[in-house]
Formats: structure tokens, C-alpha cells, sequence
């Protein structure tokens, strides 16, 4: 784990706005470095490839998506659907047509190689330094807690987040079927300790609360013209977002995450402002900002006090972290 400076010492001197200094709390727990989708700007993304390199790294905590087969197996996965711009069939073919994972038992989606993105995609483009790894496939989650269990890494933490949209329940599991059957894995590979468990929708961290509420949970958002999943909540209006929640009048985002049950707040980098980490800690909400691969915004986060990063490049974090 990688020592955090005093929180003092990293919020001295910092406009923030109309909240005082006087709000923050020494934080207990070590800063959190985490491997996004493994190491997704180094190798395929969740892939057992991918979290071999973030390991290798030395992240805390490795990020990554999961969702289940017609078979019920968890699978590590981002897009509830084969992705267009990763997904080879037997013949090498990128495929074509929308193809939910859901759809396909666990026999059929290992026939899929997700070790090179296309080369003529914009995805490519943006992943440049990613090293392609053909005949590297979908793993279970079941894999991956073997494969760092044989890399006697023992203190390794996972942070899987259950992807499904209320506005599509029929591309994937249903809420609570995701989430029994990700307990019952987590559960038989004695791992509860070292997960917390994330969403966008925070049905799944309603139920997970409930079916297992010594796992923590982790409230994902995002305010950006595109998507904002707690933009009615915070209007005062229930959302299928927020598991049908709504936030009371003047109830900041990190109180109405706390009174949800939520231990940590994961939003989406640029929505960040000093003043809103300093308030979310005061009130013992923790501050995991996503996704962050430029090296200015790891140190204007790390200036602010965040409680961890999640990066796409935990190289270049862990680099810096150890610089300063
Ligand atoms: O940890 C949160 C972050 O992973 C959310 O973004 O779309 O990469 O899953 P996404
Ligand atoms: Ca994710």
C-alpha cells in the first residue's frame, strides 16, 4: 500500500469555496490506487492478462465490471453486450450484430477473443499503448479470484461493479439475480473482505446491502449532459437511477449516498470539486474519483485529498504517488 501524506498537509492553503477546513477529517485508511478494468491503457481490459500487469504494478485494488451468462456464471465484462470494437468470433471476426452476454451461455461466450481492440476503431486510437493479446477471452470472476489467490496476494482488493441499466432490463440479469448470484462467488472463494461492490444503479447496492450488508458499498455517478444518473434524485425526484431514492431539500449528493447506505462516493472525475471531497469526508463518505489517466489530474486530486484514484494507467499513478 502506498503511504498518503497527512490529509493537513495536502488540504493547507486550498480555496474551497464556502466549506472550512474545519469540516475535514484525518483520514484512517490508506490511499487506494486502483487498476481500472486491470490495467486497460497497458493490456485488454478485464482480462486475466490485464489484472496479471495492475498486480504486477502493485495497485490496491483491482476495478472491474461483471455480468452473467444465460448460465448464470459471472463474467468479467463492461458492456452488457458483446462490444463491437473487442469481440472476435471463432472465425476472427469482429462481430456485427448486438449480442447480449446474457444471451449466450458461458460454453458460447468462451469462443470469443476480446485480446485485441480493432485497429481501424477510435477505441485503438485511444488505447494506443495497449498490448494486444490474441486467443484471450472473457474470464469468470471465479478466474480471476484463482489466479490471484495462486499469486499469493493476499491482501488484493476488488471493487466489481455489477453492470446493468434499470432503462434495459432485458439485455442482462435482473437486479437481484446479478447481485445473488456475485455474492455467492465472492462468498465460496472467501474474498467479502476485500470487495466492495459498485453501481450506477444502485438497486444492486440496495439488495447487496440487505443479502450482505458486512460488504461494502460503492455509489458510482455521473452529472455530464449525456448521462446523469442522480440528476432527478437530486431534484427531488424518485429515479430508477437511485433505486427509486430521492434526495431531501438541500441534502448534499454525499449525504444522500450515506443515508442510502453507501460507504464510498465514485463520481466521475471532472464533476469533482474540492469543497465537495472535503464535505463528503467530514461526514465519513469516502472519495474514489474514476477514471483518471492524465498525470495533472492525478496530482489536482491528490492535492484535494481523495481517498483513492481509478486509472486505466496505475503505472503512471503508482509512478507519481512514489515521486511525491
Ligand atoms: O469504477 C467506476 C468506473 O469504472 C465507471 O466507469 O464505464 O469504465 O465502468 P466504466
Ligand atoms: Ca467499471
Amino acid at each position: 500500500m502506498i503511504k498518503r501524506r497527512g490529509f493537513f498537509s495536502q488540504a493547507i492553503g486550498a480555496a474551497v469555496g464556502t466549506t472550512t477546513l474545519a469540516n475535514a477529517q484525518p483520514r484512517s485508511k490508506p490511499f487506494d490506487l486502483q487498476g481500472h478494468r486491470g490495467a486497460r491503457g497497458l493490456a485488454p481490459e478485464n482480462t486475466l492478462p490485464a489484472f496479471a500487469r495492475a498486480m504486477d504494478i502493485g495497485v490496491d485494488t483491482l476495478e472491474l465490471d461483471i455480468g452473467l451468462t444465460k448460465d448464470d456464471v459471472v463474467v468479467i465484462s463492461h458492456d452488457p453486450v458483446l462490444n463491437q470494437d473487442l469481440a472476435r468470433d471463432s472465425t476472427g471476426a469482429y462481430v456485427s450484430e448486438r449480442v447480449a452476454i446474457r444471451s449466450l451461455t458461458y460454453a458460447q461466450l468462451q469462443t470469443y477473443d476480446v485480446g485485441r481492440i480493432k485497429p481501424s476503431s477510435k477505441y485503438a486510437q485511444t488505447f494506443a499503448q495497449q498490448q494486444a493479446m490474441d486467443s484471450t477471452g472473457i474470464p469468470t470472476l471465479e478466474s480471476l479470484f484463482e489466479m490471484v489467490r495462486q499469486r499469493g496476494k493476499n491482501q488484493l482488493r476488488f471493487n466489481i461493479e455489477t453492470k446493468l441499466s434499470p432503462l434495459k432490463p432485458e439485455e442482462t440479469a435482473s437486479a437481484e439475480v446479478m447481485v445473488r448470484n456475485l455474492l455467492q462467488v465472492i462468498e465460496k472463494n472467501n474474498v467479502a473482505a476485500r470487495c466492495t461492490i459498485q453501481s450506477f444503479d444502485w438497486r444492486t447496492l440496495e439488495i447487496s446491502q440487505k443479502l450482505a450488508p458486512h460488504i461494502a458499498t460503492v455509489y458510482l455517478t455521473i452529472q455530464q449532459g449525456n448521462l446523469n444518473n442522480v440528476g432527478e434524485a437530486l431534484q427531488g425526484r424518485a429515479s430508477a437511477w437511485t433505486a427509486g431514492l430521492a434526495a431531501k431539500e438541500n441534502e448534499s449528493l454525499a449525504a444522500f449516498i450515506k443515508r442510502a447506505g453507501g460507504k464510498v462516493w465514485s463520481p466521475f472525475f471532472r464533476d469533482l470539486t474540492q469543497a465537495l471531497i472535503v464535505d463528503s469526508q467530514a461526514i465519513g463518505i469516502a472519495v474514489i474519483p474514476w477514471t483518471v489517466n492524465e498525470k495533472a489530474d492525478m496530482e489536482r486530486l491528490l492535492a484535494w485529498g481523495v481517498d483513492g484514484i481509478i486509472s486505466d494507467y496505475p503505472n503512471v499513478l503508482a509512478e507519481f504517488k512514489k515521486a511525491n
